[in-house]
């Protein structure tokens, strides 16, 4: 009895209507752009951490941000994420989302993932069961303590598995994953929940070079499927990526353009690899 009505309760197309986020839209990517910032200003007691900037990303870019500590780089995540609210200025997900009027939970839903520094992988739990638990946390999935998994979600699960690179690890612990592995695995509890703009922050911090290479090839695979804002000290990996750097300087946008504009670029050479 229990049984059918949970079977019934799944077999439903539609979700329930305390599941649905109260924001509708879909994201629209029709004019080629997945994030606008606009005239965006965050003010800690008078103090503008971010000022005035404007950034457009286009759907299945991989771009990275560099800048000195201090630069607004995590503000700037953080305003895209819903964390901090900015005093002054727009910020739209495609066309029709206005991620100002949304909260952290609904941008979340809506298909901006953050990856922070630090993974936040579940250490007690197999690679699956951490893809698992992600994948239950998206809007569109019953939550697995009532399901096993569609024929379909574990075909999802198995091309992030592949995509990650963790095919091999996939009944190993995740505590006993490696640096890099955990940083990986984050990547993939992103991928499953289908998110559409990836924030990863600082990601190479603590690799190997073999790991870095291999965060740099897994980031330029993303691209084109998804968008990647990538913030990043690391120049030589920076370097690797091959894709176009915004430089962040005191909560604004100094330049724009390949590494190597940027690095022949005057004022860059002044504010920021000039003071290393
Ligand atoms: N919650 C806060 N309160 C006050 N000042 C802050 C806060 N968050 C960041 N700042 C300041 O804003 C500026 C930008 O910080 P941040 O965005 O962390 O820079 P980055 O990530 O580029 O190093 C820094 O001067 C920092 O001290
Ligand atoms: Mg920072």
């Amino acid at each position: 009895m229990i049984k059918q009505t949970l079977r019934s309760m799944l077999d439903r197309t539609q979700v329930y209507d305390f599941m649905v986020p109260s924001v509708a839209d879909e994201l629209d990517l029709s004019h080629g752009t997945i994030l606008y910032l606009e005239g965006i200003t965050v003010s800690f007691d008078g103090f503008k951490a971010i000022d005035d900037l404007n950034l457009y990303i286009d759907a299945g870019e991989l771009r990275c941000i560099i800048g000195p500590n201090g630069a607004g780089k995590t503000t700037m995540m953080d305003v895209i994420t819903g964390k901090t609210k900015p005093d002054a200025g727009s910020a739209w997900f495609g066309q029709r989302m206005n991620l100002l009027r949304m909260s952290e939970a609904e941008i979340a839903v809506a298909g901006i993932g953050r990856k922070f520094q630090k993974p936040t992988v579940f250490e007690n739990h197999t690679v699956f069961e951490n893809l698992e638990l992600a994948m239950s946390s998206n809007k569109n999935v019953f939550p697995t303590l009532f399901a096993s998994l569609s024929s379909e979600q574990c075909d999802h699960i198995d091309e992030v598995l592949g995509i990650i690179g963790l095919n091999e690890q996939v009944k190993k612990e995740a505590g006993f994953l490696s640096h890099g592995q955990k940083q990986w695995l984050e990547i993939g509890m992103l991928l499953v929940q289908k998110a559409e703009l990836l924030l990863v922050d600082e990601p190479v911090a603590g690799m190997t070079h073999q790991e870095m290479d291999r965060t740099a090839e897994l980031l330029r695979t993303l691209a084109g499927t998804q968008s990647v804002v990538v913030v990043e000290h690391d120049m030589d990996f920076v370097r690797s990526l091959e894709s176009p750097v915004t430089v962040l300087h005191q909560g604004h946008v100094l330049a724009e353009g390949s590494m190597e504009d940027i690095q022949n670029d005057q004022r860059v050479i002044d504010v920021y690899l000039g003071g290393h």
